[in-house]
């Protein structure tokens, strides 16, 4: 970070610092060791099959709603908000794979989401809202990605059977990096 005034002028010629342009995050699940093993063995399987960017064990998770950019006061709104979720833990059986052609993502599903899950994102996008942030109006479909740039016409594999007791969720920085996003867990909250 600049930290002499000099360094804090920008092109015009002005003492105005640049906005601070925020973080990229979202609500999301994150797996437990033994579910990521899980995962990560799923994840090779597809990745033999279809190529591509296979996920890494430790980043795997499970998106509740992304936000997207947010300035550094927005985050402590976020986690007030997300203080004040209730939505009690559930069991969540991820159980069926598939494969987005139009983003070329290989991913595992459910074909039972549980209300709680349902639940859990309403109420976050909610409050999100009701903080006035703009979301993607596209509709939910819970998943986790395997394997990113996947080419395959399906993904003929078993079906999954994994299951997850869900005790909380967490709020996710992501920061782009030319080798893959990188994840970094800024806030979690129990459900109860
Ligand atoms: P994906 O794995 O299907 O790409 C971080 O980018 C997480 O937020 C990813 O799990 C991603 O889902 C999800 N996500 C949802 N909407 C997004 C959006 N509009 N831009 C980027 N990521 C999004």
């Amino acid at each position: 970070m600049p930290d002499h005034p000099e360094q804090r002028k920008n092109l015009t010629g002005s003492d105005q610092a640049a906005p601070d342009p925020g973080v990229r995050v979202f609500f999301a699940l994150w797996p437990d060791v033994a579910v990521r093993h899980g995962l990560d063995h799923l994840a090779g399987q597809a990745h033999k099959i279809c190529g591509g960017r296979r996920m890494r064990a430790d980043s795997a998770h499970l998106t509740l709603v992304f936000v997207g950019q947010v300035a550094p006061s927005g985050i402590e709104t976020l986690k007030a908000m997300a203080s004040g979720v209730r939505v009690p833990s559930f069991d969540l059986h991820l159980d069926c794979v598939g494969y987005w052609k139009q983003n070329r993502i290989a991913w595992l599903g459910t074909q039972q989401t549980p209300r709680p899950l349902a639940a859990l994102v309403e109420s976050l996008e909610e409050g999100l809202r009701r903080e006035g942030f703009k979301l993607d109006q596209r509709p939910y479909f819970p998943h986790l990605t395997l394997v990113r740039k996947a080419s395959c016409g399906a993904l003929p594999l078993p079906d999954a059977d994994i299951r997850w007791r869900v005790e909380e969720f967490v709020l996710v920085r992501s920061s782009l990096l030319p080798e893959g996003a990188v994840y970094e867990i800024i806030g979690h909250w129990r459900l109860r």
